[in-house]
């Protein structure tokens, strides 16, 4: 696993390019799909069942995969212990937005960090790569003044679990629905 992601945080956008290219190489079930699921034409509510799958046991801690779902990059981070700490230390009641924006929990679950990673993997953080203010692409490996991602296109900041912590973005980054399998499988949507 390239570790490219440490060199931030210069390059970052590079990095997020170079990360959207090799995530599209380990998805191994949605590209396979594309080709014959576009040529039929599919009707919207066809489109949106489409979900992919990644190995991500490659993913060391303290560095972010990300691939494309649905035509929007979804960010796959292995947090590091220091990250961890950090998101567990903030209070729901000081966050902006208090909710989780799970698609896998109720929509008003709590934005406690137990509620924005997988289950039973608290350093693992799966959520979808698009500022919810006007929906640029933050940038990720610890950017922003939260230790999280940062939009620099109108400067909102996230924290270490995507939450909104400082800027004009009404909601935590989203996470999608997804799965994940022990052999280190992940399946998003
Ligand atoms: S689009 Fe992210 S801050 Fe405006």
């Amino acid at each position: 696993m390239d570790t490219k992601a440490d060199e931030a945080p210069e390059g970052t956008r590079r990095d997020f390019l170079y990360y959207a290219t090799a995530g599209a190489g380990v998805v191994v079930t949605g590209a396979a799909m594309w080709p014959l699921v576009d040529q039929m034409n599919p009707s919207a509510d066809v489109r949106a069942l489409l979900s992919i799958q990644v190995d991500i046991s490659g993913v060391e801690p303290g560095t972010q995969l990300t691939v494309m779902w649905q035509g929007k990059p979804v960010f796959i981070r292995n947090r590091t212990p220091a990250e961890i700490e950090a998101a567990l230390a903030e209070e729901v009641a000081d966050l902006p937005d208090p909710f989780a924006r799970n698609a896998n929990l109720p929509a008003d679950a709590p934005a406690v960090d137990a509620n924005r990673v997988v289950p039973d993997q608290e350093a693992l953080l799966v959520q979808i790569g698009v500022c919810t203010h006007l929906g640029c692409v933050p940038l990720g490996d610890g950017a922003g003044d939260f230790g999280g991602w940062f939009c620099p296109c109108h400067g909102s900041h996230y924290d270490a679990a995507g939450r909104i912590r400082r800027g004009p973005a009404p909601e935590n980054l989203h996470i999608p629905p997804y799965a994940l399998a022990e052999d280190g499988t992940l399946t998003i949507g």
